[in-house]
């Protein structure tokens, strides 16, 4: 037998699989549904209230009816996750955040209106994390002008309990402190909170791609940065280890943040466990989208669904994204 000739043109044609779109789709490796996507929400402390934010087109504030409205009518498009940001009521804000921990606060407030309205119809994620309440604008409780890690446990353990009683279903921790998953698995425990599920931003880097957020949540620090605490965007390795150990501290989901600069790492992280993860294709990602196609630059549905799909390909099973409602009011998928 002659060893076949590799080198013959035209015996080896992989655009055979490319010609007409049923065969294109039939062996497409990756698919993105409307069930993986989570929209995020960022909460007014009023009933009604709609203020669009300036840097994220198409995305508002909304007080706690608006949001109710909103979800429902995305409900009715088939989106059933949400992720919730609060703003304090009366713009009160100190030291420690303690508006964070109020039962009465923006989000408890905000979950108990949409179980109400909704039940577990839909998905309810929570943001935990003190910068939008402390005064200084840092994730984490001050000590000597430096962010103390053990200090800061408490608090955001106790903002996540307060999550849960109100009927979150999930806790999304995004402060980045050492410890914290398991310190709000404990605290939650404690509480009969056992049915509330923990999703780990365990893999949160420096990033200048949340930008347009701090200006839509007011939680930009008023000194210094977040690199004290959040990860050095050079680094990788660092990220399995962060995964693993939020893993074996109870997280039940992992998250990478942002999505698009770390394809690799959501490709890592995926490789070192097999907990759903999620990209979270953070604001900065959205505005840089919307800006070009504002301008004509680019064709938006076409470059949300490519992006989207270079994520679910890296691995993520889950997307967090400011699109979630034009990708799927639009059929862009
Ligand atoms: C709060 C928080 C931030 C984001 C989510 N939670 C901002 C930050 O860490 O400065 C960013 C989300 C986005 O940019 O869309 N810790
Ligand atoms: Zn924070």
């Amino acid at each position: 037998m002659r060893e076949p000739d590799v080198t013959r043109p035209g015996r080896v044609r992989p655009r055979r699989l490319r010609r007409g779109a049923a065969l294109r789709d039939l062996v497409a490796e990756t698919h993105v549904r409307t069930s993986q996507l989570i929209m995020p929400h960022f909460v007014l402390p009023s009933t009604a209230g709609v203020e669009p934010i300036p840097s994220m087109p198409g995305i508002s504030r909304l007080g706690v009816d608006d949001l109710v409205r909103a979800v429902e009518s995305d409900l009715r498009l088939g989106l059933r996750s949400v992720l919730l940001f609060g703003m304090p009521r009366d713009r009160a804000k100190d030291a420690t955040g303690s508006s964070a921990r109020d039962p009465e606060g923006t989000v408890p407030t905000a979950i108990r209106a949409l179980r109400g309205a909704l039940g577990s119809d839909i998905v309810v994620f929570t943001d935990v994390c003190l910068c939008a309440y402390t005064a200084h604008g840092h994730c984490g409780i001050l000590v000597n002008g430096v962010v103390d890690n053990d200090r800061s446990l408490g608090p955001i353990a106790e903002m996540a309990v307060v999550h849960a009683r109100a009927g979150a279903d999930m806790v999304a921790p995004s402060d980045m402190m050492d410890g914290r998953v398991a310190a709000i698995r404990d605290a939650l425990d404690r509480q009969g909170q056992s049915d509330v599920g923990i999703m780990s931003y365990a893999v949160k880097y420096a990033s200048a791609y949340y930008g347009p957020f701090r200006d839509a949540a007011h939680s930009s620090p008023q000194h210094g940065d977040r690199r004290g605490y959040q990860m050095d965007p050079r680094n990788a390795a660092e990220a399995v280890r962060e995964a693993r150990l939020d893993e074996a501290e109870g997280a039940d989901m992992l998250m990478v943040k942002p999505a698009l600069a770390y394809l690799d790492v959501i490709h890592r992280v995926r490789e070192a466990s097999t907990l759903p993860l999620a990209a979270y294709n953070v604001s900065g990602e959205y505005s840089a989208v919307k800006a070009a196609a504002e301008r004509g630059w680019l064709d938006e549905g076409a470059i949300v669904r490519e992006n989207l799909q270079a994520m679910v390909r890296a691995g993520a099973d889950m997307i967090i994204t400011y699109h979630a409602r034009d990708v799927v009011a639009k059929g862009w998928l």
